[in-house]
């Protein structure tokens, strides 16, 4: 079953009294997952972890589009990712020891390198010809980065421009959150700006402007971009305590979401009103550049990876802290309305979906999530 769109603000008559209600998230999260859900597009690079959660020596189990991983960094510092399993007895290896030989399985003491070859044996001369398989790595813009396809067809030109999170003119830091809910959900939150008017108003600061006025949406052959520029607005409340300026303001947000990567990549300004256009702006606008990218963990739950990176008081870590606050109490409010909205599917168990303008964007990227993974299994 997928997604049903039918004519804007259907009654199907159906009465919540004949609604199953299913109160186990996980249970729920599938179900929605199943109803809502677009397939999950195979050869592209996902976010594993941020680089900062791997510390040399460390290693880190993650479940990846329903794989689960081990990460784990050398002593010198080189990060890899191979199944979470040794291929003796399946031992889990993110319970080894990154030793300077490779990482040792601590359940009887095999070691493997980087590639998962077995490198090591402790009662043996001769190598177990054993290994694991490994799942192509790449550390770039403080991001970990993984190749969902087969081994072998990456391409790491695909990684989505991220430097924002290591380029030294922009500071930010690093933010992770779990949902319980499909990551389509996730996806379409942030391509429908419209929801800051109601879900924010009191966080990341959403006039009715958003919701009233549809953004200039660019239909991009491997995403979207969205733009909104809003005039006489006031101070959005995160920005208050560090804009050099009080309203009324312009407030301009330009968007892309790529389906390589599965990011959000924003650019915000905002600057005394009458100063701002699409194309200029002035030097004392404040900028932001977010970036969000999103990793399913299972059919019913994903991995959401964010930063808030500034241009501007580079040094002051008390700005870092409490700008990211600030954003995280937004991230719960849309947390806390995807996980209902999933939940709520799941005892409805149906995802009939009104069409209205706010849509065009995030239909758009289901379209080419849809065609990326049909062509994908049609060439496998
Ligand atoms: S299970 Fe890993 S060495 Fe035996
Ligand atoms: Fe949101």
């Amino acid at each position: 079953v997928g997604l049903v769109v039918t004519d804007p603000f259907l009654v199907d008559g159906t009465s919540a009294q004949d609604m199953p209600c299913l109160d186990e998230p996980q249970a729920a999260a599938a179900q929605a997952a199943r109803l809502a859900g677009e397939p999950w597009v195979r050869d592209c690079w996902y976010v594993a972890a941020w680089g900062g959660e791997l510390q040399p020596g460390a290693t880190l189990r993650r479940v990846l589009l329903g794989r689960p991983v081990v990460l784990w960094r050398t002593l010198a510092g080189q990060a890899y990712a191979l199944e979470d399993r040794c291929p003796h007895r399946q031992a889990p290896l993110s319970l080894g020891r990154v030793e300077e030989a490779g990482l040792r399985c601590m359940y009887h003491g095999l070691v493997f390198d980087g590639g998962g070859r077995c490198v090591g044996i402790p009662s043996e001369r001769n190598l177990p010809n054993l290994s694991t398989p490994a799942i192509p790595l790449v550390e770039r813009h403080s991001l970990l980065w993984i190749w969902a396809g087969q081994a072998g067809a990456e391409n790491t030109d695909s990684i989505p421009d991220a430097h924002w999170l290591d380029d030294p003119a922009w500071v930010g830091a690093p933010g992770y959150v779990r949902y319980d809910a499909p990551q389509q959900l996730i996806i379409d939150n942030l391509l429908d700006f419209s929801h800051l008017a109601f879900v924010h108003e009191a966080t990341l600061g959403g006039s009715m402007d958003w919701a009233k006025t549809p953004p200039r949406v660019h239909r991009l052959a491997n995403g979207v971009t969205v733009e909104f520029l809003f005039r006489n607005q006031s101070v959005p409340p995160y920005l208050v305590s560090v804009a050099q300026f009080s309203g009324p303001i312009d407030r301009l947000t330009r968007y892309d979401w790529f389906v390589d990567g599965n990011i959000l990549s924003i650019d915000h300004a905002i600057a005394p009103a009458g100063t701002l256009s699409f194309d200029e702006r002035p030097s004392s606008a404040l900028h932001h550049h977010s970036v969000q990218a999103l990793t399913p963990e299972s059919a019913g739950s994903t991995h959401y990876f964010w930063s808030l990176p500034r241009d501007y008081a580079l040094k002051n870590d008390e700005i870092t802290q409490l700008l990211h606050k600030q954003v995280a109490l937004a991230f719960d409010e849309d947390k806390i309305m995807i996980e209902a909205q999933t939940r709520n599917i799941a005892a409805f168990d149906r995802f009939i979906t009104g069409a209205i303008p706010p849509d065009l964007a995030l239909m758009h990227v289901r379209k080419l999530m849809r065609q990326r993974s049909d062509r994908v299994s049609e060439t496998t």
